[in-house]
């Protein structure tokens, strides 16, 4: 059972763990080094242009600098590809280069290395050799961001999802992050929402009645008719929206109570997502003081120009669908200011205050071209220093499974609760038949884990897996299902190996487990479907590299689908029960091993819990 594992692990001696080779990094300085050897220091900058290779016939990576260089230096590719093959220091990563086809460079790493990284990667449980990323930076990620007084949708939802991934993600990484929820809790429509709750629930201002959000949101449509509808009404809430922004007492807790009843609900799913807890309130209010001073700082860039009696910022290229110039409104004929006011005055507080490097915004594409006005306008003004980066991170629309705006049957917005209640009322049923069919017999305790891990980690692995450019269908039925790249597959596929795990250490007799008495295992990586795996959990670093540049979570789960199926090839033709030898055992223990604590990793960076048992 699991002690016997935990108790193994517990005996390793405390090894200072050691960061891998990240091997693609490290073959481009070489790459470089031997330009500048063969052909002088003119060539130093030039791309080394080494990649994973294309195919496994390829060896594991490719270099093909030669083609390209062989015009600038009027020499045959070939030719060029053996000069390099000759100069380059290879120091036993790579077997010597093979010369392929016109003049690739094809790079296999040797068995030494691969054996000598993965004994380091079985030392470091926690980060499987992943170096922390040098220098480390302070990065702000904008994420989740709902509207108060309005339900929470699927967009949130999403944004919600890919933010925590990231932000675990850059925090794994060893930058400093900062979780900022951009909460819609500012703007004119809070002026009727108050008035109208003074007239139909005004103990709901004083604080001392609670609503449910969907009766706030239904209140907010009311008031939103009759807004549209009364003309004295309209008059009164514009007032209160002037007193309410010159901060009257009155009008700022009745505000209040407002925002803490919609958080409320807000919470409610946080928790159930497990989003971690340090995800930070900062709403729109929160910069109102200070957009007096944007408008400020836009008039001293020269930036403001004044249309239809508003303060606007007109940008080349950005158009309406007429095809007529559209400027950015920075503020209304009324004095009141915008959305992108607002988000300006958050970039100058990210920047200056909280001094981020990198700012990162989780919203839905549609919001694509207002961030690249925000960003072009903050640049403009002189906002942000050279080398702060502000990056949009766009995600599609999720749409239902015939491909529709995602909505209830009778058209409503549905309701992120009642969604994540499916999702583990669901997960339960499977369960459940599961283990009746596996003749289990199960507490109720484990039974109510495992539905929270399979239904939970469900939602979110299929909002991850997916390329987070495109649409996607919510499905119940796929996001569940035990086959294919789903959070039920990768979980089970865990637990699986940590039950090989179990057995073997029994079989050991607890003598044994993968550490002996000297020290590391002795790894040995005979067949090809060992070395196959262990060259794909070494490159775990890379991947994670990878999307600390793209943001495509996505890649992580395409990686660990794919680490599952290297380790089913390993484990149909690498028997680990019944190993010829203690010693072979005790090395595909050890692989059984880390791939554990890769997948561990990556399904932790992915929001999901592993479990031991399911
Ligand atoms: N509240 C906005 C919405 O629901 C998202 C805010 C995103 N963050 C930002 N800084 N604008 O669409």
């Amino acid at each position: 059972s699991a002690p016997a594992v935990a108790s193994l692990s517990a005996r390793h001696p405390p090894t200072a763990a050691q960061p891998t080779l990240d091997v693609l990094s490290w073959l481009d300085a070489r790459v470089k080094e031997a330009l500048v050897e063969c052909y002088g220091p003119e060539l130093r900058d030039a791309p080394s242009l080494v990649t994973l290779a294309t195919k496994p016939d390829f060896g594991d990576y490719q270099c093909n600098v030669a083609m390209p260089l062989a015009k600038q230096l009027r020499s045959a590719p070939r030719a060029i590809a053996a000069e390099l093959s000759a100069a380059l220091r290879l120091d036993g990563v790579c077997e010597p280069p093979e010369i392929a086809g016109p003049g690739f460079l094809n790079l296999r790493l040797t068995r030494a290395f691969l054996t000598s990284e993965l004994g380091k990667m079985l030392a470091d449980d926690e980060r499987c050799g992943v170096a922390p990323a040098a220098p480390a930076q302070r990065v702000v990620v904008d994420y989740s961001s709902p509207n108060i007084a309005k339900e929470m949708h699927v967009g949130h939802l999403r944004s919600t999802i890919l933010g925590d991934t990231l932000a675990k993600l850059l925090e794994f990484l060893g930058h400093d992050v900062l979780r900022l929820n951009h909460v819609g809790d500012w703007g004119t429509q809070f002026g009727m929402l108050i008035l109208h709750l003074r007239d139909e629930a005004p103990a709901v201002l004083a604080g001392e009645a609670q609503l449910e959000l969907s009766d706030l949101v239904q209140l907010y449509k009311q008031s939103k008719a009759r807004f549209d509808a009364d003309e004295a009404f309209q008059r009164d809430a514009r007032a209160e929206v002037v007193r309410l922004q010159a901060g009257d007492e009155r009008s700022l807790s009745a505000w209040k109570a407002l925002v803490e009843q919609s958080e409320a609900a807000f919470r409610q799913v946080y928790e159930t997502l497990g989003v971690d807890p340090r995800l930070q309130t900062r709403g729109e209010s929160f910069y109102n003081p200070m957009l007096p001073e944007v408008i400020a700082t836009l008039r001293e860039a020269s930036l403001l120009q004044e249309s239809d009696g508003a303060q606007c910022v007109f940008l080349d290229g950005y158009k309406n669908r007429e095809g007529a110039p559209q400027p950015m409104i920075v503020q209304k004929s009324d004095g009141g200011f915008m959305y992108s006011t607002t988000d300006l005055a958050a970039v100058a507080h990210r920047v200056k205050v909280e001094r981020a490097q990198r700012v990162l915004y989780v919203t839905d594409a549609g919001q694509a071209q207002h961030f690249q006005q925000v960003f072009e306008i903050s640049r403009l003004a002189g906002m942000v220093p050279e080398g702060v980066s502000l990056e949009h991170v766009p995600f599609g629309l999720v749409l239902s499974e015939d491909g529709k705006k995602f909505k209830t049957r009778s058209g409503e917005t549905v309701k992120l609760t009642a969604l994540l209640d499916e999702a583990l009322a669901r997960a339960r049923a499977d369960v459940t038949a599961r283990l009746q069919a596996e003749g289990r017999e199960e507490s109720e305790e484990f039974i109510a884990k495992v539905s929270h891990a399979v239904g939970i980690g469900a939602v979110k692995y299929a909002d991850l897996a997916m390329n987070r450019n495109s649409n996607y269908k919510f499905s119940f039925d796929k996001m569940l299902s035990l086959s294919g790249n789903t959070a039920p597959y990768m979980l089970y596929a865990y637990a699986r190996i940590r039950g090989i795990e179990r057995r073997v250490a029994q079989e050991l007799g607890g003598e044994g487990g993968v550490q002996s008495e000297e020290g590391a295992v002795k790894l040995l990586l005979l067949e090809d479907a060992e070395l196959n795996l262990a060259r794909h959990l070494l490159r775990v670093g890379e991947v994670v590299r990878e999307v600390e540049r793209d943001l495509l979570p996505s890649k992580l789960c395409e990686y660990i689908f794919e680490l599952s199926s290297k380790f089913n090839q390993f484990y149909e033709s690498c028997p680990v029960l019944q190993a010829e030898s203690a010693e072979v055992q005790r090395s595909r223990l050890a692989l059984c091993q880390v791939t554990a604590s890769v997948l561990r990793l990556n399904l932790g960076l992915l929001g999901m819990e592993a479990l031991e048992a399911i």
